[in-house]
């Protein structure tokens, strides 16, 4: 593989930003007193773990921060702590929303509060990370990280893929999401959502349309 490692951290920012836009429609879902199944919930738990953490986060975490690190840029310094910290709320939050998972079968309210509680939060923390990320911190970094230091970036990455998340899984991982996003961001779902809001604004353009051809028809 011979791809710049800054553009594949930011290539993984896709399917994560899929996940957040899936646990909207969760979030939506279950605070109209809907069921989300058990297996949905799961996976998705499974993808913000393994994807979005472990690999995701783990390949910022242990290679390409304390490598821009080594640069003792001061503007970078501060923003990599500030991920780092972002880093760790999050971790908090898919850990209170496993905990609200577990206790779905025995109170259903308090999973409901828990889970939208932090899963909303997450989702606000990450997309603005993400976006601290593409738009600051990678463009930094592809200005200051010679042409050295980007291979052994990659093959960090490499090693990542191959002996901490294992062979094939980054694959697995991506069929996850994308079943999730089968079933949660369709575009039937999607029209579905906004169909009433489509209707009553076709009603009130044609009765303006109505009233105004009387206007003219009768005044002038
Ligand atoms: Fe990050
Ligand atoms: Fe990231």
């Amino acid at each position: 593989m011979n791809k710049n490692p800054i553009d594949e951290l930011t290539q993984e920012h896709g399917p994560i930003k899929v996940m957040l836009r899936v646990l909207e429609k969760m979030n939506e879902k279950i605070s109209q007193g809907e069921d989300v199944s058990n297996t949905d919930l799961n996976n998705g738990i499974i993808f913000l773990k393994e994807f979005a953490d472990k690999c995701h986060h783990g390949k910022e975490e242990n290679l390409l921060f304390p490598m821009m690190k080594k640069n003792n840029i001061k503007k970078e310094l501060e923003l990599i702590d500030v991920l780092i910290a972002e880093h760790v709320v999050g971790r908090s939050c898919i850990k209170n929303m496993v905990t609200a998972i577990e206790m779905k079968s025995s109170d259903k309210a308090g999973f409901a509060d828990l889970f939208v509680k932090n899963s909303e939060a997450y989702v606000k923390l990450l997309d603005q990370h993400i976006d601290k990320e593409n738009l600051i911190l990678f463009p930094e970094a592809k200005q200051s990280l010679s042409e050295e230091k980007l291979k052994e970036l990659e093959a960090g990455f490499e090693n990542v893929e191959k002996n901490i998340i294992g062979e094939g899984r980054h694959a697995e991982l991506h069929k996850l999401i994308d079943e999730l996003k089968r079933r949660y961001l369709s575009q039937r779902q999607g029209l579905k959502m906004k169909e009433p809001r489509f209707l009553i604004l076709g009603l009130v353009s044609f009765a303006v349309g109505v009233l105004v051809m009387y206007i003219v028809e009768k005044y002038f």
